[in-house]
């Protein structure tokens, strides 16, 4: 949602911080700051409402300083301002803080403590940093102290980075929820709340545990629980290529993520593949799943369009009946569950708020899980009891593609794996490996294909307000994703229908000219859809039919290479990705950082 960095023993801290927050742009875009100190304690505190180009127009080359913290900013309490940006001060300068997460007993930490303070804007971060300056003065406590303090009296998520104008070489963490990492370079260390911010300073990395307070110094980094015992712990090396986070020769991310889908598919194979050539999964996931009754997906956006598609796969691979739920509902108003469930997260970041409050429940319950994510050492990865790893590569375009193919390859592989273990006899015939080798093929054709899925998208789409895309069975979930793709960044009211029941009501919304896009992938299905197709034909509605060989409708049509049943949505979602990207890009919008989004929601 907003990103974090820091860094203290640098002779390049402006530029550390501003190349972090580039990094970390994605993930929140409506506002952005530093604040830097040299070592004579002299702070800079610089930030601008926007992007970080527009920061770093406004950081002065007479800004200079040997440590820093940094923020991008995703508005959640008050509007995007400078006022409300990060880092937020004190009067006086003496502490700057800058925060990721929701104070949720903000309003009544100002009554209680600070009901003297005037503050500048309306953050739940700015009453953090006024309570540990309230509390440094009142109770005559040093930083560190102060931070502990009021660690005690906040509810909420958060992940911190404080600095105090009398101790210049130093910046203090702690978190709770959010994710934040320390980096360890040489005579340098670095703060970030993702190691993609700062892989370019360092690949060695040290993890944080929630209640933890945080020391980071040039020379050495303290780690200390809440009551104060020091804790040891070991880095680990990050498994990113800081080459996969460029866009290279491509305008856009989105589309160098579309384009690298059959690779991921290849690599996802390759992965779980063993010595002996056969597809292998964790045998601690298959087994729980196996001995479940009932799988729990829980997911959100376009993880849980995945999900959907997931549950066909493992019903059909190993019987046993899968649910989906959207998390942010789920968490408050759980179903009944079975009485041994097996839950199954799917999060591409391994960050989001409204899953891990889901899976913080099942842990108290007692149920067993899995993440399944492309974010190794995520939050929902460490806090389920197992995880599978998508290998899709960083994602960075806001609108997820690749790994939502990802996604679905994964869940192939773990229903296929579960259910040769299990004697399944639609496992046991299903030559997986083949298929996505098909997949991996026809996804080529279809990225090969820019040219023509770029005029239609500008025949249909570039001037509508809204657009309906319509599928059954697994078209069906391809339409709702294909609709959200098409919505979050060409900003046409889009909506993905059930085709049978857009004649239930919807239907009233079709005039000349809408268009209505319609998936074909299975015959037994597909006259009903070309009929349903015809019934807004009639009403005026522009059709395009994204249909497998020798399904086509008569009018423009979108020819998918033949790839076997189960397996279709990893190949019609190209061309809808395709097509949401060209909308965007034809009416001017920014493809990769659309109004509004974050790419990582770690609020609830
Ligand atoms: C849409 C999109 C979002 C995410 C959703 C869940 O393109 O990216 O809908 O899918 O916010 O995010 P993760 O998968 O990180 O949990």
């Amino acid at each position: 949602m907003c990103g974090i960095v820091g860094v203290v023993g640098s002779s390049n801290t402006v530029e550390v911080l501003l190349n972090g927050l580039e990094k970390l742009e994605y993930r929140g875009y409506d506002s952005a700051g530093i604040c830097v100190a040299g070592q004579d304690g002299e702070t800079t505190l610089v930030k601008s409402v926007g992007r970080i180009a527009e920061l770093r127009n406004k950081v002065g080359a007479d800004v200079t300083g040997t440590t820093g913290i940094g923020h991008t900013r995703w508005a959640t309490h008050g509007v995007p301002s400078e006022n409300n940006a990060h880092p937020h001060t004190v009067e006086g300068g003496r502490f700057t803080l800058v925060h990721n997460g929701v104070i949720e007993n903000f309003e009544e930490i100002k009554a209680d403590y600070l009901s003297d303070v005037n503050f500048i804007g309306q953050t739940d971060t700015e009453v953090a940093v006024q309570l540990i300056n309230h509390l440094a003065i009142s109770e005559k406590l040093s930083a560190k102290e102060a931070l502990r303090r009021a660690l005690e009296i906040i509810k909420g998520s958060y992940a911190f980075a404080l600095m105090d104008i009398t101790e210049p070489e130093v910046v203090y963490v702690a978190k709770n929820k959010s994710p934040l990492l320390i980096g360890l370079g040489e005579e340098f260390n670095v703060i970030c709340s993702d190691a993609m911010a700062m892989i370019s300073e360092t690949k060695t990395f040290l993890e944080i545990i929630d209640g933890e307070i945080v020391t980071v110094k040039a020379d050495g980094v303290t780690i200390e629980t809440q009551t104060g015992e020091t804790v040891e712990r070991a880095p680990y090396e990050a498994q990113i290529d800081a080459a996969d986070m460029e866009k290279g020769t491509y305008a856009h991310y989105m589309l160098k993520e579309i384009d690298e889908q059959p690779a991921v598919m290849r690599r996802l194979v390759q992965e779980y593949t063993n010595a002996s050539g056969e597809l292998e999964v964790d045998e601690e996931i298959t087994s729980k799943l196996n001995n479940s009754d009932r799988v729990y997906i829980v997911a959100c956006g376009t993880s849980w369009h995945a999900g959907w598609v997931g549950k066909k796969l493992i019903e059909n691979l190993t019987a046993t009946p899968v649910e989906v739920h959207v998390a942010s509902e789920f968490a408050y108003d759980m179903p009944i569950i079975s009485e041994k469930p097996f839950f199954i997260f799917i999060s591409q970041s391994g960050e989001t708020a409204d899953s891990r409050q889901v899976l913080v429940k099942v842990n108290e319950l007692g149920y067993d899980s899995m993440t399944l994510t492309n974010v190794a050492g995520s939050t929902l990865s460490r806090e389920a009891q197992t995880t599978m790893l998508l290998h899709a590569g960083p994602e960075i375009a806001v609108a997820s593609t690749k790994a939502y193919t990802a996604q679905i390859g994964a869940l192939a592989i773990l229903a296929k794996v579960a259910g040769v273990v299990n004697g399944n006899e639609n496992a046991v015939a299903f030559d997986l490996v083949h298929e996505l080798g098909l997949v991996a093929n026809a996804m080529e054709v279809l990225v090969n294909q820019k040219e023509i899925i770029a005029d239609l998208a500008q025949e249909k789409l570039s001037t509508t307000r809204n657009a309906f895309y319509i599928g059954r069975g697994l078209d069906y979930f391809v339409s709702m994703e294909a609709a959200l793709k098409l919505k979050e960044i060409s900003y046409i009211q889009a909506e993905g229908f059930a085709a049978g029941e857009l004649k239930h009501g919807t239907i009233a919304l079709i005039e000349e000219g809408t268009p209505v896009i319609g998936l074909i992938t299975e015959e037994v299905m597909g006259s009903h859809t070309r009929g349903n197709l015809k019934e807004v034909e009639s009403r005026g509605a522009d059709t395009l039919v994204i249909s497998m060989e020798g399904l086509e409708k008569e009018g423009d049509n979108i020819i998918l290479p033949k790839i076997n049943t189960l397996l279709t949505p990893l190949v019609s979602v190209i061309p809808v990705q395709l097509l949401a990207y060209y909308a965007s890009l034809q009416r001017g919008l920014d493809v990769d950082k659309p109004r509004n989004l974050a790419k990582s929601v770690t609020v609830e």
